[in-house]
């Protein structure tokens, strides 16, 4: 018996039944990192000590796999707002990362005409996932010194009315923070939420986290990743009751998988080891900005990140340099105009900046 859609292949019921859009467009994109000095995706270098590794991993057998996630998951929130300092009567949405967050928001605004507005350039999934929602995206260029273009970004939240406003403190990739009044400002002209995202904090000086209960319109996001839990996934925000009793109704209710619920509650438990590695990170960043700045051919932009963005000559030529003498690092000259010739620099151990400062110095001499 033959069925005349068997003779349809594929790709012609793709064609048939997916967006154009989705269609046209191409998946994140992850370089193969495999024997390189992995110096491109903000990991933290360093992974718990062995004594803690084998805890946890005794801590992970005991887990029921053949049971579902409890989805209130009450005490690893708690444990989050304890350990990070969630003012009191904030509540908390846990996500797969805060990628997953950035989605749930960009479903529950999607409304027709509703967008999401972000300085450019800073994290590029912030206009995936409007996109992916089919919302608009507006993005509003930064000044030169990569600070926030104020006036342009006040009159883009008049004219375009978004639902969301981003704003990565530290960005990324510039690496800096907004200024604080010009965040003010935003938060006041905004007529929706205004998300800090702080995925950068554990390098950074400063943080919006006890200003929550001063705007309504604030929410906070926030991520374990670059802390050196990049691998279970898991990302946080945090807002007034109101929001986050919404967005509940929108995250998928088993997001959290046990595995990551449970690692993420030991790694919080241990959370003054991580926080040793982030200042190690944060003593690194010094001591490599200083070599590179005494690279020819190289400046390097201040960072409140674990990542120094720097601009060279010919950043394609420079980064493919570093790759064929085994370091990947992250080419953003493509990313805006504002960041021609300009590569990102991951922070990772002592070895690993001595690597790069001389696959580096090496390729600029040619
Ligand atoms: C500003 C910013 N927010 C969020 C993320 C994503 O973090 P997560 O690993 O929690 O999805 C990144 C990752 O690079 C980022 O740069």
């Amino acid at each position: 018996m033959s069925h005349a859609a068997d003779r349809l292949d594929a790709s012609s019921y793709v064609e048939r039944v997916l967006r154009a859009d989705v269609r046209a467009m191409s998946a994140y994109h992850v370089p193969d990192s495999t024997g390189l000095v992995k110096l491109d995706a903000m990991e933290n270098p360093y992974q718990l000590p062995q004594g803690l590794r084998d805890e946890l991993g005794r801590r992970l057998a005991q887990v029921a796999l053949n049971r579902y996630p409890v989805p209130s998951y009450a005490r690893l929130k708690q444990a989050i707002a304890a350990r990070f300092g969630v003012p009191a009567g904030f509540e908390l949405v846990l996500g797969n990362g805060s990628d997953e967050l950035i989605s749930m928001l960009s479903v529950a605004i999607a409304q027709p005409g509703a967008c999401v507005l972000a300085p450019a350039p800073s994290f590029v999934m912030y206009e995936m996932s409007a996109r992916l929602a089919g919302c608009g995206f507006i993005g509003v260029p930064l000044a030169e010194d990569f600070s926030l273009d104020l006036p342009a970004m006040l009159a883009a939240i008049r004219q375009h009315r978004p639902a969301v406003v981003y704003l990565a403190y530290p960005n990324n990739p510039t690496g800096n923070c907004f200024d604080d009044s010009a965040i003010e400002a935003i938060l006041r002209e905004a007529p929706g939420v205004v998300v800090l995202d702080e995925a950068y904090q554990p390098f950074a000086a400063k943080s919006w986290m006890a200003r929550l209960p001063e705007y309504p319109n604030l929410i906070l996001m926030r991520t374990v990743s670059k802390l050196g839990l990049a691998g279970i996934r898991l990302g946080y925000l945090a807002g007034a009751r109101a929001w986050t009793d919404q967005l509940e109704k929108v995250r998928p209710p088993y997001n959290i998988n046990v595995l990551t619920e449970t690692a993420g509650l030991f790694a919080i438990e241990h959370a003054d080891e991580l926080d040793a590695q982030a200042a190690k990170i944060r003593d690194e960043r010094q001591a490599l900005a200083t070599r590179l700045a005494g690279v020819s051919g190289v400046s390097v932009y201040p960072s409140q990140a674990n990542f120094l963005l720097v601009r060279v000559v010919d950043g394609p030529a420079t980064w493919r340099g570093l790759l064929d003498r085994g370091v990947l690092v992250k080419d953003v000259g493509k990313m805006h105009s504002l960041l021609a010739n300009c590569l990102r620099l991951t922070i990772g151990t002592p070895a690993e900046s001595v690597a790069l400062v001389g696959a580096l110095s090496q390729v600029l001499a040619k």
